[in-house]
């Protein structure tokens, strides 16, 4: 067997490539790859045009691997057109037949476009933790509804689960997504699984080397959150490694600590190590936030505000990790005061939709451990009516959709047994002959674990073996509106119409969740066992209105 090192030697045969929006995306692209070694002259062609890229190596702080990635940025396009690329060095194996793809640009203007999203790929070798066939199903889901981009909510490839091969599980998810990242740009976040022992201040470096992302002109920064815009939407992508309470990044379990190789120079990383890092951009990313929500509000060509992150403010899941308080305080009442119309997320390996959301209640959760009241400042539904039209202009919809490939399915949802509640989404109606069988249906309310102070690795039963809590209050989750129990993957499709059509004087954007139905390994509902499946059908559709800002 040879050995992977001296095999890549010298070898810059292009793989993981991928596409992301240039500063403006009506103008321009930025083609990124990486190479088993280095490349010499690593450069993009387009029409005449020849662009070279620009490097960005790294070693692994853990396996001491070197990792080549390139950059180059294709800027000075028509809006709305077609493209047609390749990507070559003088050392491509495939030199005399470099690898070629096509993209579109964005419109320019009010126009209609489509996009998809889902969080929590993974990648479809299953030597990875957390990775499953259904990634590949779920990248070629994208490719089957041509979106015009997609958005990939964080938690890319779990790499960090895998902390002696980190670079090997990036590889295979980037040459896993390059079947549809190629042809269409893939915008990321980042989530708690790209926080890395080793690699940079916050863990981010194999994700920051290998995307070239926005500029968000805040000195230090750079790459962890951004916004653009495509035609009436505003897209805003954040961080929210930088405000949850919830501890989920790089740890040692132990017993034993991590040794990272000797060539690294890095010490072990001791049993109930995490790497934590909360605040770390010391309100930057919030300030940022502000200012960015406060000028797309102001501008009467922005329609919509779209959030994308991976931690979640509304999420009910039962075994995965539930609602954070850090979001609710320092970026939910922006969204309110700057009216962001849907906040897409990952990171809870399912489907849930929330009503719109506007405000809080106050005081209505309890400490799990204790039923002590604590405020989880839930969020307030301005309706709990289900009929498929949003206005969200009086509130803000949350998407959870972890539901890309990773094999670990959570659609497994809370509800509380416990509580004298009678309804879901609260009070029950005064009015008790609107029942005329006599008692109202009796359904136990949904309920939300929510995480409202940090779950810091604390030590076990088991000598020197370290874990961390689940969340540490619940509440009534009467902002949930859909939760998909019969699956943990999916997809969503977004249509974005600009003209009014059903809905005078309003834009509107159409909603569809497909899901595939059978793919998880076990459904924790029926304890079916499944299996990876092509198959992606409609779960839900809805619409979300608002009236045209100009
Ligand atoms: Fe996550």
């Amino acid at each position: 067997m040879t050995r992977k090192g001296r095999a890549a030697a010298g070898d810059g045969t292009p793989e993981q490539i991928h596409l992301t929006w240039g500063e403006n995306p009506s103008a321009g692209v930025v083609v990124s790859w990486a190479s088993p070694g280095p490349a010499i002259r690593p450069r993009v062609r387009i029409g005449q045009r020849v662009i070279p890229a620009e490097l960005r190596q790294y070693t692994d702080g853990i396996n001491g691997e070197t990792v080549w990635a390139y950059h180059a940025p294709v800027g000075g396009l028509r809006p709305g057109a077609t493209y047609a690329y390749t990507v070559t060095a003088d050392n491509d194996s495939n030199a005399a037949d470099p690898f070629s793809a096509t993209f579109r640009t964005a419109p320019a203007g009010r126009k209609a476009f489509r996009f998809t999203s889902f969080g929590d790929l993974a990648t479809p070798n299953t030597a990875w933790v957390l990775s499953y066939g259904q990634s590949a199903y779920a990248v070629d889901a994208v490719e089957s509804f041509q979106p015009l981009f997609h958005l990939l909510n964080g938690d890319l490839c779990y790499a960090d689960l895998n902390p002696t091969t980190q670079p090997e599980v990036w590889r295979d998810f980037g040459n896993n997504n390059q079947t549809s990242a190629a042809n269409r740009p893939w915008m990321p976040c980042l989530g708690n699984h790209e926080v890395e022992f080793g690699n940079g201040p916050q863990g981010f470096t194999s994700y920051l080397s290998r995307y070239t992302l926005p500029d968000n002109d805040v000195p230090g920064f750079g790459g962890r959150w951004y916004s653009f815009r495509i035609g009436s939407v505003l897209f805003v992508s954040l961080d929210a490694d930088d405000v949850v309470y919830q501890d989920a990044g790089a740890f040692v379990a132990g017993p034993a600590a991590l040794t990272p190789a000797a060539s690294t120079g890095n010490p072990p990383i001791e049993a109930g190590t995490s790497l934590y890092v909360r605040g770390y951009s010391g309100g930057a990313q919030t300030a940022w936030l502000q200012r960015t929500l406060a000028a797309g509000r102001g501008d009467p060509s922005v329609d919509w505000i779209i959030v994308q992150m991976h931690q979640c403010a509304c999420s009910s899941s039962a075994t995965g990790n539930g609602s954070d308080l850090g979001i609710r305080q320092q970026w939910l009442p922006l969204f309110d005061q700057y009216e962001v119309d849907l906040v897409l997320n990952g990171h809870d390996h399912d489907y849930e939709r929330s009503f719109p959301v506007r405000g809080a209640d106050t005081d209505v959760g309890h400490e799990t451990a204790t039923r002590a009241v604590v405020n989880t400042l839930r969020p307030h539904p301005v309706t709990t009516t289900d009929n498929g039209v949003f206005d969200t202009s009086t509130g803000t919809v949350h998407l959870i959709l972890g539901c890309g490939g990773t094999d670990a399915n959570l659609d497994d949802y809370g509800i509380d047994t416990a509580d004298g509640s009678l309804f879901p989404w609260g009070r029950p109606p005064r009015t008790p002959q609107l029942f005329p069988g006599g008692s109202p249906p009796r359904t136990p309310p949904r309920q939300a674990k929510v995480f409202t102070r940090a779950d810091r690795p604390a030590l076990t039963s088991t000598p020197d073996v370290y874990a961390r809590a689940a969340a540490d209050a619940v509440e009534d989750a009467i902002w949930s509106a859909r939760r998909d129990t019969s699956t943990g993957y999916g997809i969503a499709v977004f249509d974005v119409n600009p003209d009014p059509g059903d809905f005078p004087g309003q834009t509107s954007i159409s909603v569809t969740q497909y899901h595939a139905v059978g793919a998880d390994p076990v459904n924790p509902a029926t304890g079916d066992k499944g299996a990876p499946t092509p198959d992606y059908t409609e779960f839900e559709t809805f619409t979300l209105v608002r009236p045209r800002s100009s």
